[in-house]
């Protein structure tokens, strides 16, 4: 079977700038692909190339093939006309990111941003069942009293639950690929780990891939199948998630682990991954 996306020789430029250097990677159906590295590797700029969400600044080159639309022929997403982009976004491609207030308008209740996602995609949908899909959809995030708060304001919601909310968004239309950019990074340790296992178990429930970034290789660990490391924009090592993070055979790699302190400190003992 080929891969859900393939990435061949992604280059990726901001004026002088060289974000990203000739990156190839790939992506199974149903896989958790981690991509690791330290601010300002490329992670977001590759991440954002796929859905096609770079902005005008950035130049590429190089290939993003999607064979998400079954036995068609694969397509180039960095050659898609912007209104094929828009639809893979509303139904194949989702995305989560960092900061879960920014994502969110402030001055509208949670339940109509949710139901609005469900009608924007759906000219068939009613308002009443807008709404249904809506607390449905908070429900499976485990939003407690879903009906109840549907009329409230973001700034009542944690900020956990503000990023189960956009992740219940994003997973309205069931997509193929979930793109979760440091999803956690802005949470505390004990609510980041509660939004790893809820999107593990999503990624299970949907069978969708899922591309997870973070720069910490901690956190990817829990997570992925297979880890891809980043570096100036350059590849530096990509396998097995086990292999990776018990045999590294980068230098990179090895620096990156010795910078996580359970890791450091306790080399002996199996990650305690959630898969
Ligand atoms: N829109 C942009 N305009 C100019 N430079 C950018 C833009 N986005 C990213 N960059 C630059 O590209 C490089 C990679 O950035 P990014 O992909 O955001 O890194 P990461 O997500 O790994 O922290 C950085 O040097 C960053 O400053
Ligand atoms: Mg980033």
């Amino acid at each position: 079977m080929p891969p859900l996306v393939a990435i061949r020789d992604l280059h990726i430029a901001f004026g002088h700038t060289l974000a990203v250097r000739g990156v190839s990677l790939h992506l199974d159906e149903g896989e958790v692909l981690g991509l690791v590295g330290e601010s300002g590797s490329g992670k977001s700029a590759t991440a954002l190339a796929i859905p096609g969400l770079l902005g005008p600044a950035a130049r590429t080159t190089g290939q993003i093939l999607w064979h998400g639309a079954g036995s068609d022929p694969p397509i180039d997403l960095l050659r898609q006309p912007p209104h094929t982009l828009r639809s893979l976004r509303g139904r194949s491609i989702a995305m989560v990111f960092q900061e879960p207030m920014t994502a969110l308008n402030p001055v509208m209740k949670i339940g109509s941003q949710v139901a609005e996602c469900a009608l924007a995609h759906d000219s068939r949908c009613s308002r009443r069942e807008a709404r249904r899909r809506a607390i449905a959809a908070l429900e499976s995030v485990a939003i407690p009293q879903s009906a109840q708060r549907y009329g409230d304001y973001p700034h009542q919601f944690s900020g956990g639950q503000r990023q189960r909310i956009l992740i219940a968004m994003a997973l309205m239309h069931q997509p193929r690929l979930m793109i979760a950019d440091e999803p956690t990074t802005a949470l505390d340790v004990t609510v980041q780990a509660q939004i790893l296992e809820l999107l593990l178990r999503l990624q299970r429930e949907h069978r969708m891939a899922m591309l997870f970034i973070s720069h910490d290789l901690a956190v990817v660990g829990q997570v992925a199948d297979r880890i891809a490391v980043l570096r100036q924009g350059e590849l530096v090592e990509t396998g097995p998630a086990r292999l990776l993070l018990t045999a590294p055979q980068h230098d990179y790699t090895r620096s990156l682990l010795a910078a996580v302190p359970t890791l450091r400190t306790d080399r002996t003992q199996p990650l305690a991954t959630l898969r």
